[in-house]
This record gives structure tokens, C-alpha cells and sequence, in this order.
């Protein structure tokens, strides 16, 4: 088992983060003065090969099983890759501090490679301060048209995941993957059992957190997608990287271009997905 190397540091005045190279993992981030907008869990796996509970992974080529629903690695293979370093800014202003990756298909295992045989190039930039900006842009690098999936399946951290109101998805159509059947959502979402929707969105969403006292906001651009999953009692004790209440703690809403939302790039495009998470504490929005 190897052991992945400490994360680096991004900082600034106005907030701070961190990231690996493994997977371009974000895996921390607050606003300076502001308790951690990310979950990560006190199982996550540690080693060269296994997926990160927690933070924000980055789900591509494939979400989940893939659209046939039997492809391997679940989620897609740059979760579990070591990205290149391109470059890293600080910027002396306080805005942000960046970083930004780059994978291709040469990156890639060959074994992986072999599902999505297509030469490909993704980028990501991570920008830290009062927000966090995650922007991912792929681009057809080969001669021929090819389709992906991907998700930004973002980890946020939760007083009582009871407790949350997470609102923009009003008559929203959504795909429940617990259930099975395509639905229309009515109203705020609450998570009341094991939660698992696809929604149809490309806007913003809030989660409203009485028990921290503080909003969180999951804005985004070129994303037709939001995910909600919450894995409530069994799944967290069925998943060996979960401890069996930390369902209570966390929430994952993710963006995403996932099912008939797939991208398709035509040799040379690229196409880009951007999520913003920022935060206010209630107190401050009466
Ligand atoms: C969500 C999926 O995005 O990720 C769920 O919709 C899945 O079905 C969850 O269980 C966690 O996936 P993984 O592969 O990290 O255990």
C-alpha cells in the first residue's frame, strides 16, 4: 500500500484550502474566520489506488457505473490518478490563491485507458479565497467525436444532515437512483431516508444549515446536472469508509453533466464545468 503524499496548501488572506495531485483532490476549504465547507470522512482511505471519501473527487470519464452501468473503476478513472501540477499563484491581493492540473489519456493506467479509449486532455483549476472556484475543462485531443460523463461530487460539511433545507431544485425533474423512477421535485429538499436523485438543473442551489447557523451556496456554469446523495443508516455501515453515523454530518451535492446529459465533443472542442461554493452565516442574511 503506498501512502499518497501531504496535500498542498492553498492560502491567502480571504481563505484557504487544500488539494492533492491525487486526483486533483480538493480536500479542504473555508473563507478565513468560517468553520471547514468540506467533509471529509475519518475512514477515508489514504493509499495509492482508492477513491477519497470526502472533499471533492472528480468523477470522469464515467459517473457511478457509467451509462451502461457496468464500467470500472466506479466513477470513472481521474479520481484515482495521480494529475500534473501546472502551476500555482498566490495572489498578494487576498482573492485567491490557485492551482491548477493537468491529465491526459497518456496519464492514464492502460488497463483503465482501454474502457475510454480516447486521447483526451482535462485541465482544472482550483482557486481558494472567500469562494472556491473548481473549473474543469476537457478537451478532444484525438480525431474523433467521443462522449463522457462527469461530476464535481462535492462533499459538504453539515450541522445535521436531518436538519437541512436545500432549495433551487423547486420542479426540478430528477431521476431517483434509490428508487428507480424518474420524479418531479415539489418544494425544498429535506433528507428524511437514503438519498440518491439525478437531478435536471444547470442552477444555483442553497443548503440551508439551522444547526451550524450558516448557508451554503453550490453555484455553477455548463452543468445540466445536480446531484444529491446522502447515504443515510445502512448504506454508511455497508461502506467501509464511513463511519456508520457520519451520514448525520454531511451532504453531497454535486455538478454534473451525467445519463443523456453526457458531453459530446467533436475532435479539437473542449467543454468546461465550473462549481463556486461560498458560505454566509445566518445571522448575517436576516
Ligand atoms: C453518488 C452516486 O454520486 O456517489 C451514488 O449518485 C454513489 O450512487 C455515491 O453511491 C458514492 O459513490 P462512491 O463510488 O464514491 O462510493
Amino acid at each position: 500500500m503506498t501512502r499518497l503524499p501531504a496535500p498542498l496548501t492553498l492560502s491567502c488572506p480571504a481563505g484557504s484550502g487544500a488539494v492533492r495531485t491525487y486526483g486533483a483532490h480538493v480536500m479542504s476549504w473555508a473563507p478565513t474566520g468560517f468553520d471547514p465547507v468540506l467533509w471529509v470522512s475519518s475512514r477515508a482511505k489514504d493509499s495509492v489506488g482508492e477513491a477519497i471519501r470526502g472533499g471533492v473527487p472528480i468523477c470522469f470519464p464515467w459517473f457511478g457505473p457509467g451509462r451502461s452501468g457496468d464500467l470500472k473503476p466506479a466513477h470513472g478513472f481521474a479520481r484515482i490518478t495521480e494529475w500534473k501540477l501546472a502551476d500555482r499563484t498566490s495572489d498578494n491581493d487576498g482573492a485567491a490563491a490557485t492551482a491548477r492540473f493537468i491529465l491526459t489519456h497518456e496519464d492514464i493506467n492502460p488497463q483503465l485507458r482501454s474502457v475510454f479509449p480516447h486521447p483526451f486532455r482535462a485541465a482544472y483549476t482550483v482557486a481558494a479565497g472567500a469562494e472556491l472556484s473548481m473549473s474543469l475543462t476537457v478537451t478532444n485531443t484525438g480525431p474523433t467525436a467521443f462522449e463522457f460523463e462527469e461530476a464535481l461530487h462535492t462533499y459538504l460539511s453539515v450541522g445535521d444532515s436531518r436538519r437541512i433545507s436545500i432549495e433551487g431544485l423547486d420542479g426540478a425533474r430528477y431521476f431517483d437512483k434509490v428508487t428507480q423512477q424518474q420524479q418531479e421535485q415539489a418544494g425544498p429538499i429535506a433528507i428524511t431516508d437514503e438519498t440518491d436523485r439525478v437531478y435536471y438543473s444547470d442552477g444555483t442551489v442553497q443548503v440551508k444549515d439551522p444547526a451550524m447557523g450558516r448557508t451554503l451556496t453550490v453555484a455553477k456554469e455548463g452543468s445540466d446536472n445536480t446531484v444529491v446523495w446522502n447515504p443515510w443508516t445502512e448504506k454508511s455501515k455497508a461502506m467501509g469508509d464511513f463511519a456508520d453515523d457520519e451520514w448525520q454530518s454531511m451532504v453531497c451535492v454535486e455538478t454534473a453533466n451525467v445519463l443523456d446529459n453526457a458531453v459530446r465533443l467533436d475532435a479539437g472542442e473542449s467543454h468546461t464545468m465550473t462549481q463556486i461554493l461560498s458560505v454566509s452565516l445566518n445571522s448575517l442574511l436576516r
